[in-house]
């Protein structure tokens, strides 16, 4: 059975770290150059769950793939924008678990009073520029040759989409979350 659900363990940890691990290796799916071992893949995890979210896709007990938010920028301005990401690991493709980890994470992000969604995805990336697609985020742009890895230049296309439109000061502040943002009339 495949199921979605909070990243909470050190095995969540690893299990993400494993399946990170060969998209830094091997493509230019991530920028980074070195795989994080799992003690900092568990910074990650408590950084990103603390404000945002970190899900895991378990298939079988097995954790088999994650996506996450973090902060868009720091300006306060920004502070209702955010950043997704989503790996699965190599060879799952095209049976649905990007969808379920996606929908689940945003419908995470816009309880926790988010308003905006933005993923960059190195081109070409066909799988994760129809996911984003499938779920409703808008073409922004692509800046050209603003990556070198491998040995060559990539481009990065940016997406977002608008999350829920919830206000949730209460139940967000115990949870260490923002304040919901201002209604439309407040804004200047
Ligand atoms: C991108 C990724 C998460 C997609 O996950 P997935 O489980 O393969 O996608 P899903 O099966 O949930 O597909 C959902 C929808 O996305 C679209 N999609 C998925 N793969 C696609 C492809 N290769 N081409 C076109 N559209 C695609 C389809 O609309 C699909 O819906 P459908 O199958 O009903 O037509 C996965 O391929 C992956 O981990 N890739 C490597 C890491 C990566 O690129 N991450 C994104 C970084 S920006």
């Amino acid at each position: 059975m495949v199921t979605v659900r909070a990243a909470i363990t050190d095995g969540d940890a690893r299990a993400c770290a494993a399946v990170y691990a060969p998209y830094v290796t091997d493509t230019a799916v991530t920028f980074e150059s070195q795989p994080p071992t799992a003690a900092e893949m568990a910074e990650r995890i408590a950084a990103a769950a603390h404000r945002h979210a970190w899900l895991v896709l378990e298939d079988n007990g097995r954790v088999v793939g994650f996506a996450y938010a973090g902060p868009y920028k720091l300006r306060p301005a920004y502070r209702w924008a955010c950043e997704v990401s989503v790996n699965l690991e190599r060879g799952r493709r095209r049976t649905g678990g990007g969808r379920l980890l996606y929908e689940a994470l945003l419908a995470r992000l816009a309880e926790r009073s988010f308003r905006t969604a933005v993923a960059g995805m190195t081109l070409p990336n066909d799988a994760s520029a129809g996911l984003h697609r499938a779920l409703g985020f808008e073409a922004v742009g692509t800046y050209r040759r603003i990556g070198w890895k491998h040995g060559r230049w990539h481009d990065v296309a940016w997406v977002q989409r608008a999350l829920g439109a919830t206000r949730t000061h209460r139940s967000s502040r115990a949870e260490g979350c923002l304040r919901a943002p201002p209604d439309e009339a407040d804004r200047q």
